[in-house]
Order: C-alpha cells, then sequence, then structure tokens
C-alpha cells in the first residue's frame, strides 16, 4: 500500500475513521470493533478518533479494538474540542482520552477545529506534550489557509505536522491553495469523509461516472475513494462498520486511476479555478 509521511513517521495512506462508532447497541458495537480489527490486520495501521464521537464512545471502540495490539505498530490520532484548547483543558481531554484508548499515548493530537482560546495557548501546549511523551506529534483541524498561516507563526508552530480537513470529489476547493501551502510547509494532508459522510451516499454520482466504476470492475465507492488516493499525497480516512466495507476500501486503495478516468471525473467535479473557503462537516 502507498505510504504517506506524517513527520518523521511513515504510515499508509489508507487510514480508519470512527465518526459515530459506539453509538449504536452491543451488536453493532461489536461489527464495528471486529472492523477495525480486520483493518489491521489487512496493513490498515492509522486510526482517527475523537473525543468528540459519541462524547467518548468512539475512543472505547478504538480501546476495545487494539487491546492486547502491539501499540508500536499502531498510530493513532485523536481530537480535542476547541473549548478544551486552553493549557489545563488540553491536558484534562488528553488524560480522558487515553484512558479511553487503554494506552498512554498518542500519535498525534488535533485541534478539532479553531476556537476562541489564542492558538499560542494551545500550540505551547501542544509542543510542551509532546516533550513529555504524552503525544507524538501535534496538528489542527478544519483550518484554512490563513488559519494555518497563523498556527505555524506561533511558538511551537513550526512542529505542526498535520492538518485534517474535508476532502472528496464534491469538496475540492482545496486544491486552489491549501494543499499547496501545505505541501511547501511539509504539512500532512489528511482528507476526512471520502464519501461525503452521512450515509456514505451523500455524493451524487452521475452515471457517466457510475458507468466508470462499472467498466473498471469497481464499486462507486471504490472509485471515489482511489480519487482521493490518486496523488499519494493524501491519508484518506473512511469510516467502514463492516468487514465487508473495510475489505473494499482496501481493494480500492490498489486502483489506479488513469489520466483519462482523472479527466472524465474532473468534468463532473471540477478542480476550483479560484479561493473557496473551506468546508466542513
Ligand atoms: N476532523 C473532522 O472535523 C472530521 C469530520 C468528519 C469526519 N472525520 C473523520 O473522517 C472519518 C470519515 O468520515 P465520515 O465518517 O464522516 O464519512 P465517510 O467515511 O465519507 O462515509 C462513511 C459512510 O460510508 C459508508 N462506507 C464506508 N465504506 C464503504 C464502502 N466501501 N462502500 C459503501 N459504503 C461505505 C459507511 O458505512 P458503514 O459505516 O456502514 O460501513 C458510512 O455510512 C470519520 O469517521 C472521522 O474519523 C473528521
Amino acid at each position: 500500500m502507498q505510504q504517506i509521511k506524517i513527520g518523521s513517521d511513515s504510515v499508509p495512506a489508507l487510514g480508519m475513521g470512527t465518526w459515530h462508532m459506539g453509538e449504536g447497541g452491543s451488536a453493532k458495537t461489536n461489527q464495528e470493533i471486529a472492523s477495525l480489527r480486520y483493518g489491521l490486520d489487512h496493513g490498515l495501521t492509522v486510526i482517527d478518533t475523537a473525543e468528540m464521537y459519541g462524547e467518548g464512545a468512539a475512543e472505547r471502540v478504538v480501546g476495545q479494538a487494539i487491546k492486547g495490539r502491539d501499540r508500536r505498530q499502531i498510530y493513532l490520532i485523536s481530537k480535542f474540542y476547541p473549548w478544551h484548547a486552553t493549557a489545563q483543558l488540553i491536558r484534562q481531554s488528553l488524560a480522558q482520552s487515553l484512558v479511553r484508548l487503554g494506552t498512554d499515548y498518542l500519535d498525534l493530537y488535533l485541534l478539532h477545529w479553531r476556537g476562541t482560546t489564542p492558538l499560542a495557548e494551545t500550540i505551547a501546549t501542544l509542543a510542551q506534550l509532546q516533550q513529555e511523551g504524552r503525544i507524538r506529534a501535534y496538528g489542527v483541524s478544519n483550518f484554512d489557509t490563513d488559519d494555518l498561516a497563523e498556527a505555524c507563526n506561533v511558538p511551537g508552530g513550526a512542529g505542526i505536522v498535520a492538518n485534517e480537513v474535508l476532502y472528496n470529489v464534491a469538496a475540492r476547493g482545496i486544491e486552489y491553495d491549501l494543499i499547496p501551502a501545505q505541501q511547501q510547509k511539509g504539512i500532512t494532508l489528511i482528507g476526512y469523509s471520502p464519501y461525503g459522510s452521512g450515509d456514505g451516499r451523500a455524493i451524487r454520482v452521475p452515471a457517466a461516472l457510475q458507468g466508470l466504476a462499472a467498466d473498471k470492475g469497481i464499486t462507486v465507492h471504490q472509485l471515489l475513494l482511489a480519487w482521493v488516493l490518486r496523488s499519494g499525497n493524501v491519508l484518506s480516512i473512511p469510516k467502514a462498520s463492516s468487514i465487508e466495507h473495510m475489505q473494499a476500501n482496501i481493494d480500492a486503495a490498489a486502483v489506479q486511476l488513469t489520466s483519462a478516468d482523472c479527466a472524465l471525473i474532473d468534468q463532473f467535479f471540477p478542480a476550483p479555478t479560484l479561493k473557496v473557503p473551506l468546508a466542513e462537516i
């Protein structure tokens, strides 16, 4: 599988999302745990979660999924609420996330979106937590170009290794300026919701692209995911609650799109030609 750099780490370009996991009954939760374990068994070592997801429920699911495994083989990302972005509250959030996850460190800790706490306070605290070994790296999420530039300029800002933002065929605005800005700074793009979130059918895929998927012998979802992964510069983190979906996503990571395939997709989902404010879910 294609690898991608986050700071000094190298991880697979396909990771596993967890939003809404742990919010169903025990049968659903067991299915989600089995799906994550299947992903881990098949080389998907990156798991993305957050204190927000089910108010800790998703982190508990992840904790179950990774229990008994070699922690060093797993790359765990979590996020804290912007109203927990103060020096004191980040520590509290982190401590609670670590308990739910059953681990004593995170590989990457992100500010979920920008709030009112000064970035200097948040970033300095993250840098301190990194020094203490509680997190291996830190970054932000849902930061557009200006916010990211500001964050990079506060003390500790040079340590930001990733920005996690919405990226799929129907949300390409970041190609105009955010992706180039991140590449220039060496900040990894983590692209969330490759299927547009919700029940995974939020993106209306025209018949021509359904035909393209059929011609290639893949599903429409696999076409959408292969498209996000096409450059090799994005870590995509679809959420799959079943082994069937997890395997389909793993298979999609091996699909190569030709320039003709991409040109056809561009006809229906064009690249931006001017600045588009960052879209969020
Ligand atoms: N930083 C942020 O602000 C932010 C915001 C949104 C999301 N995220 C992260 O990104 C992750 C992914 O985004 P998302 O969960 O919003 O949406 P998504 O991954 O775009 O879509 C998830 C939906 O697609 C379905 N699905 C997954 N694989 C499929 C396949 N191969 N074929 C058909 N359907 C498939 C899932 O069904 P099943 O569940 O039934 O498998 C689910 O209904 C989240 O879980 C979260 O970790 C971060």
